[in-house]
């Protein structure tokens, strides 16, 4: 097989999503991770699933940065998660110094890599990996969007009683409380959700898409969401790998896009081989203008104190 996916972290969302990428058979796959044998183990085990599932895959793991040689994408899913009561933003010093190493040790090797990163804040570790590898903009993307508006998609299938292959949602903005549902954009089989779902059960589906991420943590205790934010990372592998050109909602660099300059932040994208080949610009209402506005404010804060961490 001749693509090759290197995830490094190969804690909940790294095994999972080497997990998800396996059952498509879409590239061999890299598990890194600081922890000795952990990496190793989870990748034999996973290997030793593949004639059960009938999957052509060579998965590796490893604690050497020199196994992601020659990657086609990397998937930085290192750092620390939440604990219930703590904000994404509480990660930040953890987890700059952590994706900071991954960042440098890794282009080193592939230097022609696409960059899906996933580690909190996203926002602000999306920004901090572009600055480190110097890659052009399109070829560092965060994983928010896809996530947080499959949670949107989710509670609006289970309350109108629906598939939820017929429900479009578009979750953009930062990934954090300020995150913005578009319900104006969303719809269930073309039709508004508005004209669907009756105002106060909406704006519950929107406040509980919000705080999507902080209701599995409190559950959880231990740990954060795996399973939805994998299946998100697997996603858009599989649109750059299959050069689809996709339109998802994903974190990528401003360079002027809704007013906004020098911040990732999440927007509609579309993916293709090259990484990010466009950014979509909706017409947005005065309402909807405000609230990515209070969004990116809330990155921007993020993105500076990064600054004052690391010389970027
Ligand atoms: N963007 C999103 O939508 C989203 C969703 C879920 C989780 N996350 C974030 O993803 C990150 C990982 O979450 P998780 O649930 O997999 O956590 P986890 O604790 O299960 O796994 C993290 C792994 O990173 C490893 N690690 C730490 N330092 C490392 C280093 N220097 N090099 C290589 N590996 C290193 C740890 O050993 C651990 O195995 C967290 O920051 C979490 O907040 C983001």
């Amino acid at each position: 097989m001749k693509n090759k996916v290197s995830i490094i972290g190969g804690g909940m969302t790294g095994s999972t999503t080497a997990h998800w990428l396996a059952e498509r058979e879409i590239a061999d796959i890299v598990l890194v991770d600081i922890v000795e044998g952990m990496p190793q183990g989870k990748a034999l085990d996973l290997q030793q699933a593949m004639p059960v599932i009938g999957k052509d895959v060579k998965i590796t793991g490893s604690n050497d940065y020199d196994a992601t040689s020659g990657s086609d994408i990397i998937v930085i899913t290192a750092g620390l998660p939440r604990k219930p009561g703590m904000s994404r933003d509480d990660l930040l010093t953890a987890n700059a110094e952590i994706v900071s190493k991954a960042a440098i040790e890794t282009v080193k090797r592939s230097p022609d890599a696409i960059y899906v990163i996933l580690t909190n804040p996203l926002d602000a570790m999306a920004y901090l990996t572009m600055k480190l590898t110097q890659l052009a903009p399109g070829r560092v993307i965060g994983q928010a969007g896809i996530l947080d508006s499959a949670r949107m998609r989710a509670f609006v299938a289970a309350d109108v009683g629906v598939s939820v292959e017929n429900v479009q949602c578009y979750v953009l903005g930062g990934h954090g409380d300020e995150m913005v549902p578009l319900t104006r954009h969303s719809n269930v089989a073309g039709t508004a959700l508005r004209d669907v779902i009756p105002a106060e059960r909406l704006e519950a589906i929107v406040n509980r898409t919000r705080k999507g991420g902080g209701e599995i943590v409190s559950l959880l205790k231990t740990g954060s969401a795996y399973y939805a934010p994998s299946a998100a990372v697997s996603q858009m592998v599989e649109a750059i790998l299959k050069d689809k050109h996709l339109i998802v909602p994903a974190s990528a660099y401003m360079r002027g896009e809704y007013g906004l300059q020098d911040i990732f932040f999440g927007v509609p994208v579309q993916l293709s081989q090259n990484g990010i080949e466009k950014i979509i610009v909706y017409d947005l209402d005065n309402e909807e203008r405000q609230a990515l506005k209070a969004s990116a404010d809330a990155v921007r804060q993020t993105i500076e104190a990064l600054r004052n961490l690391v010389k970027i």
